[in-house]
């Protein structure tokens, strides 16, 4: 028999509820093939889990609902705003596992958010993950974790990381994955913008691009293996000096402040910077703990950005809490 994926009945609080979080995510490798016949493009990636989760609690109700909070919880129009009926991944997270299950789509969701949105951090896949775990408990579907990551791969490319966490080679569509060895505890600073990207149409810009001759074709995939190496066993300048980025040049494209962020935080003394995913996050290395502190401050300083937080990795993806 597979094992379930995570507790049992007793994960149930005292008042019905069962709460889970997932981490946001950084991609170190990102390697963007042409777009393929399926609209979407193969990826070669490596992702890294950093210590920024949101948080996901599910009561007993007798409908779906959900409500947000929490610092990103929206309000703002464009890309970034937060919807609450069934265009929030959340809710088909619902549906497709209750439909899984054979069981009705009821509860009320509450999904606290500390990942901003539209900020390539893989934020709504955090909250898919977070919500299939919890969902999970809550009705006791007893799904095991290879069944939640078929289900998540339904849901979005990132939602198998999000559920996975740690560090991941990922392929097709960046939800194959096979975990890789990290040696340490990276330790980075997240400059967060005030307005978000659309993952679509920073996309669409690199195909764009490419058609224009502007950028390399992306037949041939940059290899991930320096990343890989230096995740195993580098100094942190290993690592800054092989971060890769294929969407960082169409993020810039549509962003042009962005060049000048990252340039602030090699300035601030990042020993390597990338937009993270499609953008508009910049992801600053810092060698230590220590050293990410004193760049947040520097990066806060500059005022390029909406927040800066100090983050580190690998950490655990989707799980219950409490
Ligand atoms: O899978 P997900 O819903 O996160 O993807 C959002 C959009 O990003 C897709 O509709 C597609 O336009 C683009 N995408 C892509 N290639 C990928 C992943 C996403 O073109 N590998």
């Amino acid at each position: 028999m597979s094992p379930t994926s995570h507790g049992g009945p007793g994960r149930i609080r005292g008042d019905g509820a069962v709460v889970a979080r997932a981490p946001a995510k950084v991609n170190v490798h990102l390697a963007v093939a042409p777009l393929g016949p399926d609209g979407y493009h193969e990826l070669r990636t490596v992702f890294l889990a950093v210590s920024l989760f949101d948080t996901v609690t599910v009561r007993p109700a007798g409908d779906l609902s959900i409500e947000l909070t929490g610092e990103f919880a929206g309000g703002r129009s464009g890309p970034d705003r937060v919807p609450t009926d069934r265009r929030n991944i959340v809710w088909r997270a619902a549906e497709l596992l209750a439909e899984h299950a054979g069981v009705p789509a009821h509860a009320a969701v509450t999904i606290d958010k500390s990942i901003p949105a539209a900020a390539g951090l893989a934020g709504g896949s955090a909250d898919a993950a977070a919500a299939l775990v919890a969902l999970d408990t809550l009705w006791g579907t007893h799904a095991t974790r290879g069944d939640l990551a078929g289900l998540a791969a339904q849901l979005g490319s990132d939602v198998p990381f999000s559920l996975l966490g740690g560090v991941a080679l990922g392929s097709g569509r960046g939800d194959r994955l096979s975990p890789v060895l990290a040696r340490r505890p990276w330790h980075w600073v997240l400059g967060i913008a005030g307005a978000g990207l659309s993952t679509p149409a920073v996309y669409g810009e690199l195909d764009r691009l490419r058609a224009a001759g502007d950028l390399p074709s992306g037949e041939e995939l940059v290899s991930p293996d320096p990343v890989v190496a230096a995740l195993r066993s580098g100094p942190a300048d290993a690592l800054g000096a092989a971060l890769w980025n294929d969407l960082q040049d169409p993020a810039i494209s549509l962003r042009p402040d962005l060049r000048r962020a990252l340039e602030e935080a090699t300035a601030a003394g990042a020993v390597g910077a990338l937009v993270s995913g499609s953008g508009p996050t910049v992801a600053a290395l810092a060698d230590d703990e220590a050293g990410a502190e004193a760049l947040a401050a520097q990066l806060a300083a500059t005022g390029s950005f909406r927040t800066v937080r100090a983050v580190h990795g690998p950490v655990h993806g989707a799980r219950l809490v409490g």
